[in-house]
């Protein structure tokens, strides 16, 4: 599922996906159209931030092959990949005591909870390589709300699920997420790994 990189990031080819969820769909066109706006990032994920918050609390049911969590590690399904490649919208469902490490994304994000608990603690971006990371607080999320988790020059963070059901968050991220090579970080010595959260099928 996880590959390891050891370089620089590359670019893959991207497969456009769309969501047969008729609020996901609408959702998509406003992201793009944000998108195409020209706003920067703040202003991007900020607007982003309210549409989702909307589409939560309007409600809509994703089908059960996009909610499954994985016994093994957390998953991220596509629900929306953008055919140029300029942003993506996932399910990722994380299990009863799954958790990421510490992660950074290279692209901003904007993370809505579909159902259940997640916990998320953020750090500051390390300026320079191979030094603690320092923690800046922990927020626990809950169903229907929206945080905006990373901008490109801060989005480092880990996330667990709380509660004692799987959390599903809807993730919105300015690029094809499931392909992009992006850092985990030891956060005791600051060490890099590059890695892909490839799609799960
Ligand atoms: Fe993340």
């Amino acid at each position: 599922m996880t590959s390891s990189r050891t370089s620089q990031p590359d670019t893959r080819r991207v497969v456009p996906v769309r969501s047969d969820v008729p609020q996901l769909d609408a959702f998509a066109a406003r992201v793009r159209a944000l998108i195409g706006a020209g706003l920067d990032e703040r202003a991007l994920t900020r607007a982003i931030q309210q549409e989702l918050t909307r589409v939560l609390a309007a409600g809509f049911e994703l089908p059960g092959e996009k909610t499954r969590p994985d016994p093994d590690r957390y998953v991220m399904y596509p629900l929306h990949v953008e055919g140029d490649g300029s942003f993506s919208i996932a399910s990722a469902v994380w299990n009863v005591g799954q958790g990421t490490p510490v992660h950074g994304h290279e692209t901003w994000g904007v993370v809505g909870i579909y159902r259940g608990v997640e916990v998320e603690t953020r750090f500051e971006k390390p300026a320079v390589p191979d030094v603690p990371l320092v923690p800046e607080g922990t927020d626990e999320w809950t169903q229907g709300q929206v945080t905006v988790c990373c901008t490109t020059d801060d989005d480092v963070h880990q996330v667990r699920c709380g509660g004692d059901e799987p959390v599903i968050g809807i993730h919105v991220y300015g690029a094809d997420i499931g392909t992009l090579p992006r850092r985990s970080y030891d956060s005791e010595t600051g060490a890099v790994h590059w890695f892909t959260s490839e799609w799960a099928a």
